[in-house]
This record gives structure tokens, sequence and C-alpha cells, in this order.
């Protein structure tokens, strides 16, 4: 265990002298350290780890009122024990002291026995206090990792989710990763709120989930589609919005049949998968309001489905399609900037021709390399 250390103050050194004898005539291991007026006191104190501190209450300047109240005042003191001691026997001055957070009051010259037993008082109670604070601080880490590993794996669930609509019309499997870098880009560029940054990141890969309610002929026609394959092809928007939003009955039932506690009231209705459907919904609408599914124009359309819509058209456009080949980077930044103010917000794009190097590192990092096996099956 670590010496005590003991800070005593007093403005007559005799007085420092007296307490310091009768201290070491205890044999107790403690670190004795003395300051001789109030800003002193405070001085050592800020430097740290002291146990108890012995204070005398008539000093000239900030007496010792005052350094208990500083004291009291300051995070890293709040709870330090400080004994006083005082030569006036005033009625209600101990209960002043009490008052102000002092752990007792004694009157001087101290009797030896008293101030050693609310000394040894004092240094438990600080011995009580910094194990308490020592396994709080053990219990917030534990807790801070738990969080990280539940966001991990509910970032890790949520791209898979991505990912796996992905499949269906696409064998490289990049893209809605490359979205998810990207609009993070662009919403740290806009200037959104670090939590707003960081749900646009976690749900924007789920943009086109509701392919997965497409049928294949459609999504993977090699030639470009009917007008009925279109409106059939255009649900995609509708459809992820509704494998998103959460249906209150699906939720109960969930939730009766799952072990542990029921969620808070708030984390029924999560604002981040509300999202992830709100970008499933209007990632295709315009600028100009010619977009689908609901023609939203403007400002009307969520600002995170407009990032998205800048974010996903860049890197669809760069990539290969079943029915056409990548184009180049810049026919596709020239389409783009065509784009502002029809079929893009042109504070968005702005924000992407700002970044436009970020996001280009991004595609380089992030490459389609990963082509899917065709699935073999072994003749037996
Ligand atoms: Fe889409
Ligand atoms: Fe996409």
């Amino acid at each position: 265990m670590t010496r005590r250390r003991i800070l005593i103050v007093d403005d007559e050194p005799q007085v420092l002298d007296s307490l310091q004898r009768m201290l070491r005539a205890t044999g107790e291991p403690w670190e004795l350290c003395f300051a001789g007026s109030g800003p002193q006191a405070l001085a050592e104190v800020a430097a740290g780890g002291f146990d108890t501190v012995v204070v005398d209450v008539c000093m000239p300047g900030r007496d010792g009122f005052d350094l208990l109240a500083e004291l009291r005042h300051a995070e890293q003191t709040r709870d330090l024990p400080v004994i006083m001691l005082t030569g006036v026997n005033e009625p209600g001055q101990k209960r002043r002291a009490l008052d102000l957070g002092a752990t007792d009051l004694l009157t001087k010259p101290a009797d030896a026995e008293e101030l050693l037993a609310r000394i040894r008082s004092a240094l438990r109670l600080k011995s009580y206090q910094d194990q308490l604070k020592a396994q709080n601080e053990i219990l917030e880490r534990v807790v801070q990792e738990r969080t990280a590993d539940l966001e991990n794996s509910r970032l890790d669930i949520i791209w898979r989710l991505g990912k796996a609509a992905e499949c269906r019309d696409e064998d490289t499997g990049n893209h809605v990763v490359r979205v998810g870098c990207s609009c993070r880009v662009l919403a740290e560029a806009l200037g959104l709120p670090r939590e707003q940054v960081q749900t646009i990141f976690l749900v924007s890969p789920l943009h086109d989930i509701g392919k997965i309610g497409i049928p294949d002929y459609i999504l993977r026609k090699p030639e470009a589609l009917t007008p009925a394959e279109w409106r059939i092809m255009k649900r995609h928007c509708e459809i992820g919005a509704q494998i998103l939003r959460q249906d209150s009955k699906v939720l109960d039932a969930f939730l009766a049949w799952r072990d542990g506690p029921r969620p808070r009231a708030a984390a029924a209705h999560d604002p981040v998968i509300e999202l992830a459907a709100t970008i499933a919904l209007a990632h295709h609408e315009r600028w100009d309001g010619l977009g689908y599914p609901a023609g939203l124009r403007g400002p009307d359309i969520p600002l995170a489905a407009r990032i998205v819509a800048v974010a996903d058209s860049y890197d669809a456009l760069l990539s290969e399609r079943p029915y056409r080949a990548a184009f180049p980077e810049e026919i596709v930044l020239k389409t783009l900037r065509e784009g502002a103010g029809a079929h893009f917000d042109p504070n968005v794009l702005a924000a992407f021709l700002d970044v436009l190097d970020e996001l280009q590192a991004i595609r380089a990092e992030l490459t389609d390399n990963h082509k899917w096996a065709p699935v073999a099956f072994s003749s037996v």
C-alpha cells in the first residue's frame, strides 16, 4: 500500500512544529507535508496525491473556511477529508464547518489522542473512497467495452444485410460498403453532428435492401428494362422501407418470445432503424421533384437521403452493371456536376467536390475484387 499523505496547514510555525512532533511520535508511516497559508495549501493540493488535510481556521487573508470552500468546489478535491482546528471556542463554528463539508472540527491545542483518532478515521474514509472510485472506473471501462462490442456487432449485422441484398444484382459486393464510407465523409464535410454522421455511416449501406423483393429476371436483366419492368424496379424503395420500418405488432411478438428485460419505451422506436427506412424510401428522390417514389422536392427530401443519392450515384456510375459497362470518371463527374440543382442537392454536390480525393481513396481501397464463385455441386 502506498504511504498515506497528510497536508497540515497553519500560519503559525510553532503550531506546525508541535503537530509534526505529535504525528511523528505515533510511528505511523505517514508522509507529512506542511503549508503556512491557504494559497500555499491550494498549490500543494493541486499537485495532487493527498489523503487528508488538517487546516487551521484562523489564518490571515484566506482563512480555513475559504480553503475548505475552494477544496469542496473543485471536482478533484470535492471528497478529500478535511479536519479543521480552531483556537476560538465560538458556538456555531462547528456547524458552519460541517455545513461547508469539513470532516470534523477540533479545538486547539489539539488533544493528541483525539486528533490521531480523527486522522485515522479520515484516512479510512479516503481509502474507501479510493476503492470505490477504482471499482467505478473498472465498471465504466467494462461497460464501454461491452457497448463497443455491441455497436460493432450491430454494424457488422447491418452491413452484412446490405451486402446480402447487393448479392442479388451484383457479383462484386463492395458497392454498399463504399457508399457507407463515402456517406460518412460527405456528412462530415457538411458539418453534421458526430452522432448523425455515425448513424448515416451505419445505415446507408441498407439503401437498396428492398431489391430483395424484386424478381431476378428484372434485377439481372442484361438489357434496358421495359417501362413495366421499371415500375416494378422502382418499388424497391417502398419494399426497403417496409422491411426496415418497425411494425409494433411484430416487435411485441418478438419481445414476448425473447428472454430478458423489455427495452425502454423510447428504444422501441429506434431512430437508427427509422433513418435506415427513410434512406431506403427516399434515396431516388430528386432535388427538382422528378424522382421517385413520392416526387419530393428540394429540402423536403430528408438530408440523409440526399447525401446517399450523391454517394450512390457516383459509385454506381463508376461500376459495371449487367446491362452496361462502367463509365470513365470524367464522364461521371460531368454528369454529377450537371445534376447539381436538378438531380442533386447543390450543397451536397459542392461538399462532394470538396472531398472528391477522399472518395477516390475509398474507391481505390475497397475495390470490386471479390467475384462470387459459382456454387459447384459435386456429382455423387
Ligand atoms: Fe436504389
Ligand atoms: Fe446503390
